[in-house]
């Protein structure tokens, strides 16, 4: 039976990304404001997360319906215990050929080994500025960039793949732009840059905060010149650019200014086992409850496959037009970016 599947705008289902945890040592404000989030704020208790066998099992599911690429996320992924473990097993999925994590290398300089050996083969951090003041004001827990370098590089020595992601924020970290291109790019780490979006219902985002792409790129192309690259792959959500003669490459993720739903092929899953078909859902779908009650294979293959069918989100392209669109969105560490 051919299980592959597409939704109503024939977008076909390629990625999961899976939240582990929706909790983090962080506060960004951009996505995890400390006012917001604080000592009383309900998060998921132990027994509403999706167990390692869980997860490993709604993977070998999305395999099945044309996912080949895992990213894990959080909160911060590397605060579940033993996360190694859930790498291994994921790993051991036939045609499960990428697995990727994001996370905000706090942790990351003492786990990259156990991490590497468990199969993981790509590792994305977060990097927002490379002023020490101001990226410990940034995480909102005052936690020192050394200690993340150090885990960049800890990941690099033990050959994971790494990226960079910086979110850039007008008038917070915009200086930090070319300084962050020069050092990543003399490190011989793939830098990208995300425009500040509206993701959750706490950031206070406002379009005059987001610092469009093309400006980005126009800066750097001044200091470094750089030039487009062909997508790797459909629905690559980063622009890329290559230094002039150089093979080191620089990303631009415009989700923003340059909506990329048209070949969005993302699901996430939250930590607590619901499905969400965009990241700027209102709501997801239980798939937990189905798990824990036994269905077969073949039914959760059929809820699965229904709940894509019928997918047609592409808010980030509807906000182009509608820059005052609200509604109420799931919280960016219950999905994870
Ligand atoms: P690669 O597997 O390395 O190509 O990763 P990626 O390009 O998917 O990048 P990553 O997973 O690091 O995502 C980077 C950031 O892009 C996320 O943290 C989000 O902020 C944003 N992003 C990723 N996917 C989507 C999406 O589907 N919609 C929107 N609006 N933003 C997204
Ligand atoms: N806008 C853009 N990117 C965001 N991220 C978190 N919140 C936002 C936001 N409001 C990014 C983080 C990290 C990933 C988990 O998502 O920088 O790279
Ligand atoms: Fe934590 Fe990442 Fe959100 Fe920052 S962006 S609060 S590190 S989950
Ligand atoms: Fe996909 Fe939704 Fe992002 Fe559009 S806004 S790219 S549909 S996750």
């Amino acid at each position: 039976m051919d299980t592959k599947i597409e939704d109503r705008l024939q977008r076909p289902l390629r990625d999961i990304r899976i939240s582990v945890t929706d909790k983090c040592n962080f506060r960004c404000s951009y996505c995890m404001p400390a006012e917001i989030f604080g000592p009383d704020y309900p998060f998921l208790p132990q027994n509403e997360l999706l167990t390692f066998e869980e997860i490993s099992k709604l993977v070998k599911l999305f395999h099945q319906l044309g996912v080949e690429k895992v990213r894990l996320t959080g909160g911060e992924p590397l605060l579940r215990k033993n996360l190694e473990r859930l790498i291994e097993m994921i790993s051991n999925i036939d045609g499960i050929n990428d697995i990727a994590l994001t996370t905000n290398g706090s942790l990351l300089a003492e786990k990259a080994k156990l991490l590497r050996e468990a199969g993981l083969q790509r590792v994305t951090v977060s990097v927002d500025s490379l002023c020490p003041e101001r990226f410990q004001k940034i995480n909102g827990r005052n936690f020192p960039l050394e200690k993340v370098l150090r885990g960049i590089d800890a990941a690099a020595a033990e050959g994971l793949e790494v990226k960079i992601n910086m979110v850039v924020k007008k008038g917070v970290n915009d200086q930090d732009i070319v300084p962050m291109a020069k050092f990543f790019n003399n490190k011989g780490y793939t830098l990208r840059f995300i425009e500040f979006m509206d993701v959750g219902n706490h950031n206070d985002w406002k379009l005059d905060e987001v610092v469009p792409s093309k400006d980005i790129v126009a800066l750097i192309n001044k200091e470094m010149p750089i030039e487009p690259v062909n997508p790797n792959y459909f629905g690559e959500v980063a622009s890329r650019y290559r230094y002039i003669g150089t093979d080191r490459e620089i990303g631009f993720i415009s989700s923003v200014t340059e909506a990329f739903c048209s070949s969005c092929t993302r699901a996430r899953l939250s930590a607590n086992g619901h499905l969400y078909t965009c990241l700027f859902s209102s709501q997801g779908y239980n798939l937990k409850t189905p798990l824990r009650e036994q269905k077969t294979y073949t039914e959760l293959l059929e809820l699965i496959q229904g709940i894509w069918s019928q997918r047609k989100d592409r808010y980030s392209e509807e906000r182009l037009t509608n820059t005052k669109l609200r509604q109420k969105k799931i919280e960016m560490s219950h999905i994870g970016g």
